[in-house]
């Protein structure tokens, strides 16, 4: 497939899209090799990824679920079906990412400059995992951004979660995408 075919074809698919099937290691090693290429002002390099596969999975999960309560309350009761929900869905992917972007203590690099770089790793990633077959979704939101993810992911400020990135093999024909024309979003001067 080539880098045109990719950018075009490349699709969110979500969970429920992806086959439970293992990612072998070596293929997901493939999409972190490609985030590596991203660029970053002054070779920062910024971007940090922690692999959850197997076991680990469920750990994510239940630190998600403690994310679904507001700080200081109880979290949801074990029968509660959005916890079970958010458990089954979770552990069902077959290997989340978490994305996180270190950010350099050089103080001529902004921290949005780190941030785009990480966003262009995760984009190295998605493209490759187009061009190998596998389906790839960044999910971010609350639980990304929660200080207790931070917590449980290990991350000290300035380094903070952006979303996770789902990875799989495809359950479902590989979905349209859509966008409004190109030029709309141009001017010309
Ligand atoms: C930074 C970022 C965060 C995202 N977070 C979510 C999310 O939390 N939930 C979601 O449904 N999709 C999320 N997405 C995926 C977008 O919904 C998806 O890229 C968009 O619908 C376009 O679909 P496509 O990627 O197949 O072209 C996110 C995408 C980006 C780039």
């Amino acid at each position: 497939m080539d880098i045109h075919q990719a950018i075009r074809l490349r699709r969110s698919l979500k969970p429920e899209q992806l086959r439970p099937d293992p990612v072998e290691r070596s293929l997901l090693e493939q999409l972190f090799e490609a985030a590596n290429w991203a660029p970053s002002h002054g070779l920062t390099e910024p971007w940090r990824f922690i692999v959850f596969t197997g076991e680990s999975r469920r750990e994510l999960a239940d630190a998600v679920v403690v994310t679904m309560s507001p700080e200081g309350q109880p979290p949801l009761a074990a029968d509660d079906p959005a916890r079970i929900g958010m458990i089954e869905r979770l552990t069902k992917i077959p290997a989340i990412i978490a994305i996180v972007s270190a950010s350099s203590s050089n103080p001529k690099i902004v921290e949005h400059e780190e941030l785009l770089s990480t966003a262009m790793a995760v984009q190295n990633m998605h493209l490759t995992a187009r061009a190998l077959g596998l389906g790839g979704f960044w999910s971010s939101g609350k639980k990304a951004f929660d200080p207790r993810m931070a917590n449980f992911l290990g991350l000290s400020a300035p380094a903070r979660c952006l979303g996770f990135f789902y990875v799989g093999w495809p359950a479902v024909a590989w979905p349209e995408g859509q966008r409004r024309p190109a030029l709309e979003k141009v001017s010309w001067r």
